[in-house]
């Protein structure tokens, strides 16, 4: 079930016990007593002093709210965020994410046809996703290219790997977000209307909690889908799924290339855990206090396959069996409260792209990945126009 992983090269040896067998995943996952998520937002690579003090200048903090919670206050909290994600509030948000879709595969379509090429990754994966959420949270629509770059630069300082000069540079644009949040917040509380912030104070969190509860959902809530999708993207038009970029313009088949993708290799194909006390999972004793690495998708050992190297988590070994699509937005009381919205988003936000650019073809079959423990994709999608 586990062995210690060794990260990417370059990087700083950090120890995880990594389960891959599914039902030893699930097992854990539905066992919060004993497996914590109170390491879900620790940064992976230790911030340093310099950095640390950036972030203290403006009181940074992340006390466990939702994700990272692991007490009797949760089930409060998480009713609160989940009544803004109803099934039928996100059904509901269907012709407005199709309507988006179409403005941004349109304009991506125009660039194409006028410059020769288009990145689909900042032309339609990225923003589509920012405002639905914010829609859906009653949340002001602004500042989305800050918005998107303070989530990618978060992910990098909380799960990457970045040197000191970086994790300066990280801790800056994470304490540029943090202020823009808590001016978002007292400004959401006095607001007319509902919106997530201010029923999160009525249900008695303080700012600090609110402003925490914030940072994870501002970036969850849609980078993670941006990336979905912009994985979904590369492949079709690498043809190396089971559905073609011309027959992805039929909502069916996006969706089951959306689901291929979330099944072989998520935007978030690990989450983590800490064992709070000793257990037994499988038949293996975890001692209490181990740090616990989660595959949620992709990269499996095949039976009998031992593996060691934590980079075959990350989507490059894609001959491996993927796990099943279950455990892909976890399980269990934390189990992803976006789930519904980010499969309807990737699907009607891939459909449209490839409806709208059907001449598209692939220009950079090698683009950079983001490549942190928890969330992967292509950091760009180019493509050109080629014959149909
Ligand atoms: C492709 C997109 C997404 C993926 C792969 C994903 C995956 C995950 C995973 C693996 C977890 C941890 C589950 C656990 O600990 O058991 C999680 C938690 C969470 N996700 Fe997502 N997510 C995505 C999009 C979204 C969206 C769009 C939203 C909101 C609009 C969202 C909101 C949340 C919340 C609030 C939690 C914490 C739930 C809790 O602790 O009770 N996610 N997600």
């Amino acid at each position: 079930m586990g062995s210690v992983a060794h990260l990417p090269a370059g990087s700083s040896q950090c120890p995880y016990l990594v389960v891959r067998d599914p039902e030893a995943v699930r097992d854990i996952l539905h066992r919060p007593a004993e497996f914590s998520p109170a390491n879900a937002l620790i940064a992976v690579t230790p911030i340093a002093g310099p950095a640390l003090r950036v972030l203290q200048s403006v009181r940074f903090a992340l006390p466990p709210v939702l994700a990272s919670n692991d007490t009797g206050s949760h089930a409060g909290i998480r009713k609160v965020v989940g009544s803004f994600f109803t099934p039928a509030k996100v059904a509901a948000m269907e012709p407005r994410i199709r309507e988006l879709a179409r403005a941004a595969a349109a304009q991506a379509a125009g660039e194409l046809g006028r410059s020769g090429q288009a990145d689909l990754v900042q032309s339609v994966a990225a923003f589509t996703p920012a405002i639905i959420m914010l829609e859906l949270l009653g949340l002001p629509v602004r500042d989305l290219a800050a918005l998107k770059r303070w989530g990618l630069d978060s992910m990098e300082l909380f799960w990457g790997w970045p040197d000191g000069d970086r994790q300066l540079e990280l801790a800056g644009s994470a304490a540029g977000f943090y202020t823009w949040l808590r001016e978002l917040v007292g400004e959401s509380v006095g607001a007319p209307g509902r919106n997530l912030f201010k029923s999160l104070h009525d249900h008695g969190l303080s700012t600090p909690e609110i402003c925490s509860l914030g940072y994870f959902l501002l970036i969850a809530g849609q980078e993670t889908t941006t990336q979905l999708i912009s994985t979904t993207l590369f492949r079709l038009l690498e043809g190396t799924g089971p559905v073609t970029w011309a027959e992805a313009a039929d909502e069916e088949s996006a969706r089951s290339m959306v689901w291929h993708v979330l099944a072989t290799e998520s935007s978030v194909p690990t989450w983590r855990r800490v064992s709070a006390q000793d257990a037994t999972v499988a038949g293996q004793a975890i001692p209490a206090g181990a740090e616990i690495l989660l595959e949620l998708t992709g990269t499996h050992d095949l039976p009998g396959e031992q593996e060691e190297d934590l980079t075959l988590l990350a989507g490059t070994a894609r001959r491996r069996r993927p796990t099943a699509y279950g455990l892909v937005f976890g399980s269990g009381i934390h189990r992803c409260l976006g789930a519904r919205l980010a499969e309807l988003e990737a699907t009607v936000i891939v459909q449209e792209t490839a409806a709208a650019l059907p001449q598209a073809r692939l220009r950079d079959h090698e683009p950079d990945w983001i490549r942190h423990l928890s969330f992967q994709a292509p950091k760009t999608v180019t493509v050109m126009a080629g014959k149909c």
